[in-house]
């Protein structure tokens, strides 16, 4: 589609579309802070109209986003429940986020993926840019990276990986819409992310995907992503992957690298009480319950928080690096 040295102007609010290298975008969104931090919240399987605690989340996440001065909020998907958008004139996307993330601390540019309940709708819709019409801090595609000083997140459409929603269904029906065949579209894209990773010269490398990597909570690790996406992380010093999917907060530390796996998929229903795999290595904590995440990173530092729906501060951990290593 667009070539090497395309350069867009489009103005999105906040991140610029700068430079596109094959078909993945590239934002750059730079910080507020003199101290050149950057810093964001992480939520996600949160848009039921405010109901299952959404908009206490919602209000705790205006707290925290307010004291840590955010930068941008990143939603690992799962954006509209049950089934998505049904157009980019379904009422839901202004019931479930524009009324609801109301906080003067959240009217910032949102990043976000499609989770596997975005594509039983019209997926097509949420990437339209008439959402960024009604609601300018809306900005939803496929796979995109956005590079804010000292991190570059690479976004990562998961859904297609998985390959139950082909083979059984289940009675739902997905919106496959550019994505046939979905074996050369995800060839494609770990082609695209893995050139985008190897030149990454960013302090913290992060990836964003709705479905999990690693989990202990209701579905538990995706094996599609354990056996393509991983070893690309692995191979590529990625910091941190982040994603939704498990409707719980988790910490787990990959065995095998340095990887961190945070699961921030709590923004509204939760509470399956389902827990896998308890005694699996690595696991630093979970909770079956609603809450968000929040990230400050500095040139040595990345501070994770997470919270529950009081605002409490579950769990917290730093990750440090050398100031002057280049990884
Ligand atoms: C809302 O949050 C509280 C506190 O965690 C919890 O006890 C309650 O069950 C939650 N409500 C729903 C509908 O999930």
């Amino acid at each position: 589609m667009l070539s090497i040295g395309t350069i867009i102007a489009i103005s999105l609010g906040f991140g610029v579309c700068w430079c596109c290298d094959n078909d993945v975008q590239r934002f750059a969104h730079p910080s507020k802070h003199e101290d050149g931090s950057v810093r964001f919240l992480v939520v996600g399987d949160w848009g039921r109209g405010g109901a299952y605690n959404q908009s206490q989340v919602a209000f705790q996440m205006g707290k925290a986003a307010d004291k840590l001065e955010i930068d941008f909020v990143v939603s690992t998907g799962d954006n509209f429940y049950d089934d998505g958008l049904t157009s980019h004139h379904d009422p839901a996307f202004q019931q479930s986020f524009t009324n609801i993330y109301t906080a003067k601390s959240l009217q910032t540019q949102w990043y976000t993926v499609l989770g596997n309940h975005d594509y039983r709708g019209d997926a097509m819709a949420q990437l339209s840019p008439f959402l960024r019409e009604v609601d300018s801090r809306w900005l939803c595609l496929r796979s995109f990276i956005v590079h804010s000083e000292l991190v570059e997140i690479f976004f990562v459409d998961t859904t297609p990986f998985v390959q139950e929603y082909f083979t059984e269904p289940e009675g739902h029906t997905y919106d496959w819409r550019g994505i046939n065949p979905p074996k050369s579209y995800i060839s494609n894209l770990l082609k695209d992310l893995e050139q985008a990773l190897s030149i990454s010269t960013a302090k913290w490398k992060i990836v964003v995907g709705h479905h999990a990597i690693s989990s202990v909570g209701h579905h538990g690790d995706t094996p599609e992503l354990r056996k393509q996406l991983l070893p690309l992380l692995q191979a590529n010093d990625v910091d941190f992957y982040m994603n939704g999917h498990d409707h719980c907060l988790e910490h787990i530390s990959d065995t095998e690298s340095p990887i961190q796996f945070l699961t921030s998929g709590a923004g509204s229903k939760a509470w399956r009480g389902d827990v896998k795999e308890t005694h699996k290595r690595g696991v630093n904590f979970f909770y079956d319950g609603q809450g968000f995440m929040s990230v400050k990173l500095t040139q040595t530092d990345a501070d994770i928080e997470f919270y529950d729906v009081y605002g409490k501060i579950l769990h917290r951990f730093t990750s440090s690096k050398d100031l002057y290593s280049s990884m």
